[in-house]
């Protein structure tokens, strides 16, 4: 008969008292030994106390006692890291964060962690740490939340050569795009000043230089998924790190979630009239973070992006994830390729939880049969180049605004064909669009075919610097 598995937690919140929770419904199977936390005597943890048996202490104790709670206790075996960055200082919250992980792994304990950041940053020190002292690490939970897509890559896909992931990984962006046409139906409801801790008027909306994008970050705000700074979700990061986790064990090849490696844009410019706009051209603008190999290059990028409406990625809305992943052909093997998409919760604690829950019952199977298996590949050379943002190619949109005079769409066409050959950008349609704005400012779409970003770049500069645009040119990518 199997014997009792010893939990203990650092951290338990959102996420970490569901899947309390759920261990303590399997009392056969596991035993809680000890739950760190910031201030245990908050009512919230009223479950733990009474759930008996348990250490319940403060993060300040745990740290007095250098972590022997934990690291020196026999009968924990698996330690569920769902702290987050909390606890360590301004500059590098997450760095306590990996100094109690690689402890309590030094220790011998296998770890289960929902933690992206940690993982994204230091997963190399993680996983050659665990490797040395023979135990698992399960971060099922740190990407998309309910979507099994680790274990999906690491076993399902393992003999497949993946080309192609691309997926929404953010929620909160999905959210706030999904919702923002909401704000020009008839009887819009305001979000709630009280939740929000902010006065909201029809009016302060309306003067907003993008009204429907802030009234939908408000919402995303009340419904507690974004926060009060919403800037590691809207602009990217959150989603580059969870791309840099899968791109990882997908390619074999450590990719580290800078900026340099994995370019990035804010949603933020995006407004109601660009929604409107690519909807006339059958697309729609979804928050994408995309790996994509081409040949010995592996390309990575996080982008509100155009999918056709007809992509299966377009019908994804709300909060929720999605992630699609596709393999080359093998070659004199097989002819074409496969693909899959996954759909589901994203986040929130109870999604969350069932990820942690399934890494620690794997790993309890793991401990029985007495196997270890990191994906140490992370730890291995680059196998791949990547590709920076410049020289990444892909098909696009450009938005751009113009006085209404003659010949200043001439003026935008012959600034993309170039000077060079190599500067010449391929024009697929173009669109002016007089009908979406009153006055003498008139909104134009060009489509371009395949183009390296940084000719785009040099492109739109010009549109600025010789005034043939009088705002920011917007450009997206489009995504097949
Ligand atoms: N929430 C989600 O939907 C979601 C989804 C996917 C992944 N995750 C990841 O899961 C992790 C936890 O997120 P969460 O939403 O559950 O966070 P949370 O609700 O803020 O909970 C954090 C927990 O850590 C405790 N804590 C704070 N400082 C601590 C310290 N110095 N030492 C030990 N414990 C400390 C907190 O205690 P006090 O409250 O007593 O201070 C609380 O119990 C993060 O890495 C997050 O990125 C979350």
């Amino acid at each position: 008969m199997s014997r009792r598995i010893g939990i203990s937690m650092l951290g338990c919140g959102t996420v970490g008292l569901p899947l309390f929770r759920m261990l303590a419904n399997r009392e056969q199977d596991f035993s809680v030994r000890c739950v760190v936390v910031g201030n245990p005597e908050q009512a919230k943890y009223d479950v733990i106390r009474t759930a008996g048996g348990v250490k319940l202490i403060s993060s300040s104790e745990y740290d007095e006692r250098n972590g022997q709670d934990i690291a020196g206790d026999s009968e924990t075996d698996i330690v569920v890291e769902v702290i987050g960055g909390s606890g360590g200082s301004e500059g590098d919250p997450f760095a306590k964060t990996r100094e109690r992980l690689l402890q309590v792994i030094r220790a011998g304990k296998h770890v289960v962690t929902a933690n992206k950041t940690v993982l994204s940053s230091w997963g190399t020190e993680i996983f050659a740490a665990a490797d040395d002292a023979g135990v698992n690490v399960g971060f099922e939970a740190s990407v998309a939340g309910s979507i099994p897509v680790i274990r999906l890559l690491r076993e399902h896909w393992r003999g497949q050569p993946i080309r192609k992931i691309m997926g929404i990984m953010n929620g909160t962006c999905n959210y706030i795009l999904s919702s923002m046409p909401g704000y020009s139906q008839p009887g819009a409801a305001l979000p709630d000043a009280a939740k929000l801790g902010k006065e909201v008027s029809a009016e302060s909306y309306a003067n907003a230089s993008n009204p429907a994008m802030l009234w939908a970050l408000d919402h995303a705000k009340v419904a507690g998924l974004a926060e009060a700074d919403p800037s590691f979700d809207v602009d990217g990061h959150d989603a580059a790190q969870k791309l840099s986790i899968l791109a990882s064990i997908a390619f074999h090849t450590a990719v580290q979630p800078t900026e340099e490696n994995i370019p990035r844009s804010s949603i933020l410019p995006i407004s109601l009239e660009d929604l409107t706009l690519v909807h006339k051209l059958g697309f729609v603008i979804k928050p994408l973070a995309v790996a994509e190999k081409k040949g010995n290059d592996i390309e990575l990028r996080v982008h509100p992006c155009l999918v056709k409406q007809n992509h299966p990625l377009a019908n994804v809305t709300g909060a929720y994830n999605a992630i699609y992943i596709e393999s080359e052909p093998i070659k004199g093997v097989t002819e074409g390729f496969a693909s899959q998409l996954y759909y589901g919760q994203g986040a929130g604690g109870e999604a969350t939880a069932t990820a942690l829950f399934s890494d620690v019952m794997e790993i309890q199977q793991r401990i029985q049969n007495g196997v270890v298996s990191n994906p140490s590949y992370y730890c291995s050379d680059k196998k791949f180049n990547i590709v920076s943002c410049d020289d990444q190619v892909s098909p696009g949109y450009i938005k751009s605004v113009s006085k209404d005079e003659p010949g200043v769409f001439m003026r935008k066409t012959v600034i993309l064909y170039g000077e060079t050959e190599s500067d010449r950008i391929d024009i697929h349609q173009i669109y002016n669009l007089h009908e979406l704005r009153d006055g003498d400012l008139v909104p134009d779409v060009i489509t371009i075919g395949p183009t390296p970003f940084g000719t785009v770049r040099r492109a739109l500069g010009r549109f600025t610097d010789e005034g043939v645009s009088v705002e920011e040119p917007l450009f997206l990518r489009i995504e097949n």
